[in-house]
């Protein structure tokens, strides 16, 4: 039903298959696109199945796995790798106990590499949900998931 009204907005075209899939993930709690999504959105667009992995498997912002309420993006392009991306990614995972691609065990943060998120200019950058933040270090990571933590019930 929800899909039904996705796909409608949008039009069946297959050049808004991005948009759709992008609405269908937005509207799941857990951010991702489930198995039944994709089903669905198949008879609705007239579009394979395997044609609708194919293209979302492309883009890193869809997941076809359950995530976190808030997904972690650390950017992987060289400006941001030369500044010292992968020491973030460190910092990230001994506060939070994640490899990139998992999910903290109280669903709370996934972590994902990404490429260029275009803030170069604060590189090392990344982004949690919509919120973009630059010029990292360790200190920094471990204020920044401190404050959501304690936000989301005292766990810093
Ligand atoms: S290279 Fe990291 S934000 Fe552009």
């Amino acid at each position: 039903m929800m899909i039904k009204k996705i796909v409608k907005k949008h039009g069946n075209k297959k050049e808004n298959l991005l948009q759709i899939l992008h609405d269908i993930q937005s509207q799941n709690p857990k951010s991702y696109i489930t198995e039944e999504d994709i089903n669905t959105l198949s008879r609705e667009m007239i579009i394979s199945v395997s044609e609708i992995k194919g293209t979302a498997s492309f883009y890193t912002m869809f997941s076809f796995t359950p995530r976190g309420k808030y997904i972690i993006r650390v950017c992987e392009s060289p400006p941001c790798h030369i500044l010292g991306a992968q020491t973030i990614f460190e910092a990230i995972e001994s506060k939070l106990g994640v490899k990139a691609g998992e999910t903290t065990d109280d669903g709370l943060f996934t972590l994902e590499g990404t490429s260029c998120l275009g803030i170069c200019g604060v590189a090392p950058a990344m982004m949690i949900n919509d919120e973009a933040y630059g010029n990292l270090n360790e200190e920094k990571i471990y204020k920044i998931l401190g404050q959501i933590q304690e936000k989301e019930g005292g766990k810093a």
